[in-house]
């Protein structure tokens, strides 16, 4: 029997093994589903606390079930491990690492290609591989397969390989994974036709493209595309406010056309590792080429212009509430940089934070995800929502929407609150919106 159908035989039966490497937002979620549906799971990631913190069934990733996790472990269908071993015992390594920008916002794609480069080291005939990260088009032709190709072994003939985008959004209970389609590009047809077998498995609807670079590319699309209406949607507020006019009362008016519209959001500006790194790489990728990618360069710097636009209003809200020469109180309600997430990367509330200290007003914040705050500059405590102390602000400056906030509690305590999500969807005596 080939190898190709020796292994689509054994995806077939569930008797592949597959390794996830990389257990975070992306991997762990999809480890858990092929384990629950009867495969047998590595999960292999460098991190030895976060293979404790798995063993113990310590929740670190919002929307996974650590209790599934834990019995999955207990009926030996998942292994978390630090051994890259386990790779040699794989038929299916699916890779899942960050990607996230370096300081001077080129990509970093250093985690791919060392566990690329683990994969090498245990490559052997049959295996497929698929990789998963974000990344800019021909990642995987041009990193990952000429790595993979020194082990000696030849794609389509000895091994496979893919690239199929995640598109997880963590915390949503209404797209879980398995309900979310799945784009798959192989380096050859049987690469596709072997993937498409695999998640198929897992999720409902697989689509085959041409090859691995429309796969990455629709990846840098999906989000350049949420980058740019939100950035778009920014600049929208930024001339109503100008104008006197209600922002969020023009989106609902726009939203009742029935087709060539969609709703997006202002807000104090982005954050996570996808919206506002994923499409730099494809800018990055493009400028190699000699083509500079303007929309994506606007919006990212109109997107990043709003923490400075939210401290500036707060200051002019500030203004109006007081008369003291005291230094200024502000609260911040959420820090993390999505609603119900536990995750503070690039969160637009630490921009906040950081230009409101320098400005000299005294800034505390409150997050029931984040109990302790230490990053950069910033070094304190989650305050506690209670009565007393929310009198003590002047303004309570509402970033982060989480569904744990007491939002009437909060607003019928605090002196003044400025809403940059429109969580009070209409206008209090003390409520100011964005
Ligand atoms: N988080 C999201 O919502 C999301 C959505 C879609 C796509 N993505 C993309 O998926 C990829 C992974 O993102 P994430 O959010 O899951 O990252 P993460 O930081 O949550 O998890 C990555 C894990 O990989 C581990 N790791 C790093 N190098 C390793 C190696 N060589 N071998 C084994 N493990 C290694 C880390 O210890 C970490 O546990 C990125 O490319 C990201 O852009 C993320």
């Amino acid at each position: 029997m080939s190898i190709e159908r020796l292994l689509k035989k054994k995806i077939e039966e569930r008797k592949a093994k597959i390794c996830v490497v990389g257990l975070g937002y992306v991997g762990l979620p999809l480890a858990v589903e092929f384990a629950s549906k009867g495969y047998f799971v590595y999960g292999l990631d460098t991190s030895p606390s976060r293979i404790k913190r798995l063993e113990r069934a310590e929740q670190y990733i919002v929307g996974v079930d650590f209790k599934r996790v834990l019995s999955l472990i207990k009926k030996k269908k998942f292994l978390p491990t630090t051994g890259q071993n386990v790779l040699g015992n794989s038929d299916v390594i699916i890779v899942c690492v960050p990607t996230p920008l370096r300081k001077v916002k080129i990509p970093n794609i250093s985690y791919v290609s060392k566990a690329t480069q683990a994969i090498k080291k245990y490559l052997k005939k049959g295996q497929l591989i698929i990789l998963e990260s974000t990344s800019y088009p021909t990642t995987t032709r041009e990193i990952v397969l000429p790595i993979l190709k020194k082990s000696g072994l030849v794609e389509e003939k000895d091994f496979f390989l893919c690239f199929s985008p995640e598109r997880v959004n963590p915390g949503d209970k209404k797209f879980p994974i398995t309900k979310i389609s799945k784009v798959v590009g192989g380096l050859s047809f049987k690469s596709s036709e072997l993937a498409k077998d695999l998640y198929s498995k897992i999720i409902k609807n697989v689509v085959s493209v041409s090859n691995p670079e429309v796969a990455e590319t629709a990846k840098l699309l999906e989000n350049t595309f949420r980058l740019v209406n939100i950035a778009l949607e920014n600049e929208f507020a930024l001339v109503c406010d100008r104008l006197g006019i209600n922002v969020w009362e023009v989106i609902e008016a726009a939203k009742t056309k029935p087709f060539g519209f969609m709703p997006f959001y202002p807000g104090p500006g982005i954050g996570g590792h996808c919206i506002p790194c994923d499409p730099v790489y494809l800018s990055w990728k493009a400028k190699k080429l000699g083509f500079k990618t303007k929309m994506i360069d606007l919006a990212s710097y109109i997107n990043h212009f709003m923490p400075k636009f939210v401290v500036a209003k707060v200051e002019e809200q500030l203004k109006s509430v007081r008369s003291s020469e005291k230094k200024a109180k502000v609260l911040i309600l959420g820090v993390t940089y999505k609603k119900d997430v536990k995750d503070l990367r690039e969160s637009p509330a630490l921009d906040i934070i950081e230009e409101l200290k320098r400005k000299g007003i005294k800034v505390d914040y409150s997050d029931p995800l984040i109990p302790y705050l230490k990053i950069d500059q910033i070094d304190q405590k989650s305050t506690s929502l209670t009565r007393s102390n929310l009198r003590k602000y002047d303004c309570v400056v509402l970033v982060t929407d989480h569904s744990y906030f007491d939002y009437e509690f909060i607003r019928k305590n605090s002196k003044l609150v400025f809403d940059t999500r429109n969580v009070y969807k209409k206008d209090f005596d003390n409520v100011r919106r964005l």
